[in-house]
């Protein structure tokens, strides 16, 4: 049974504005939409939904502007189960708004980030409750849609620190040493090691570079074609690196399915799994989410993930070995 750990997720909420068009507009372009809605999203908010139906215990924390929408998306937080004492509203700031065009699985997104970057400072925020919900946790959830020194201070206050650097920014190896694990799709591996991950191989390799550079583990999302996990351990080779296949599935949209698997993870995790249980949870949570459209609305229950766990495949070492003679400091 994976339930039962505490989860903090600080981070970015966001209305989602949503077009549904028959192929993403290219620069200079319009494009007309065949429908549109607006819904609760943010990479926070997401992972923290995620993490809840997945059967976590979570404290969101984050900053909402005031304004029509503020307590439509903290009632939908809520009734997803997420406790959002620490979601402080921001007066005459507009809440973060994404605007999103989906077309054919594929997406496009621009965030208009509003009151997720207005924050206290570092010693105006330890004196706060937010810093109790982070101590508190078994594992804290970070990603870059508030800013980096507000990541670095929560990081610095959790037990288990993931963080999903998503977007990709580039950030020093102090906070690096905190993520077990980061987080990344191929892309932000890509640009934030300064490797290519064009195949499983690439992206194992850049994974054990970051873990050689400090991180404590790495997991790198590639969409339908999986992830690839990498860990720093005691043994003969240092640093493992593991493929982990998902299951075949028709993508009906794919928004969100990265926080879909970035909050089962990380319920995984608080409850006490291994890393590679965890990304084999996470893999079964993220194939399910991209089966219907939406965010949160497609992120499924736990019991919804137990039943499609069976049609995760087995994972498989890769073996890297230019690279397994490579010596690192612990630090
Ligand atoms: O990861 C998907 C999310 O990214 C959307 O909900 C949008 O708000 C942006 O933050």
């Amino acid at each position: 049974m994976i339930r039962g750990g505490r989860v903090a997720v600080i981070g970015s909420v966001n209305q989602d504005v949503v077009c549904e068009v028959a192929r993403l507009p290219g620069p200079g372009e319009t494009v007309l939409a065949s429908a549109s809605r607006t819904n609760l999203g943010g990479k926070g908010s997401n992972q923290a939904v995620a993490t809840a139906k997945a059967g976590g215990s979570v404290q969101f924390i984050g900053r909402i502007g005031r304004d029509p929408v503020t307590e439509s998306l903290r009632g939908a937080m809520t009734r997803a189960g997420v406790k959002t004492t620490g979601l402080r509203e921001v007066p005459d700031v507009r809440t973060g708004t994404a605007y999103i065009a989906v077309a054919a699985g594929d997406n496009q997104i621009v965030v208009d980030p509003g009151a997720n970057f207005v924050w206290e400072s570092d010693a105006e925020l330890t004196a706060m409750a937010e810093a109790e919900l982070l101590a508190a946790a078994d594992v804290v959830v970070a990603q870059f849609e508030i800013p980096l020194r507000v990541v670095t201070w929560a990081a610095g206050l959790a037990g288990r620190f993931v963080l999903n650097a998503a977007p990709a920014a580039q950030f020093d190896d102090e906070l690096l040493r905190r993520c077990d694990p980061l987080v990344v799709n191929e892309h932000e591996l890509s640009e934030i090691s300064g490797m290519p991950t064009g195949s499983r191989e690439q992206a194992g390799s850049a994974a054990h570079s970051m873990c050689l550079r400090g991180a404590r583990s790495v997991v790198a999302t590639l969409g339908a074609a999986g992830s690839v996990w990498a860990r720093r351990t005691d043994g003969p080779h240092e640093v493992e690196v593991v493929y982990q296949q998902a299951p075949q599935v028709v993508s009906v949209d794919s928004t969100g399915a990265g926080d879909a698997y970035v909050g089962a993870l990380s319920s995984a995790l608080a409850a006490g799994l291994d890393l590679g249980e965890a990304v084999g949870f996470a893999t079964a949570a993220a194939s399910i989410s991209v089966r219907s459209t939406g965010t949160h609305t497609s992120y499924p229950t736990h019991a919804q993930v137990a039943a499609v766990l069976a049609e995760v495949p087995p994972a498989r070492p890769i073996r890297l070995p230019y690279l397994i003679e490579t010596r690192f400091t612990a630090i």
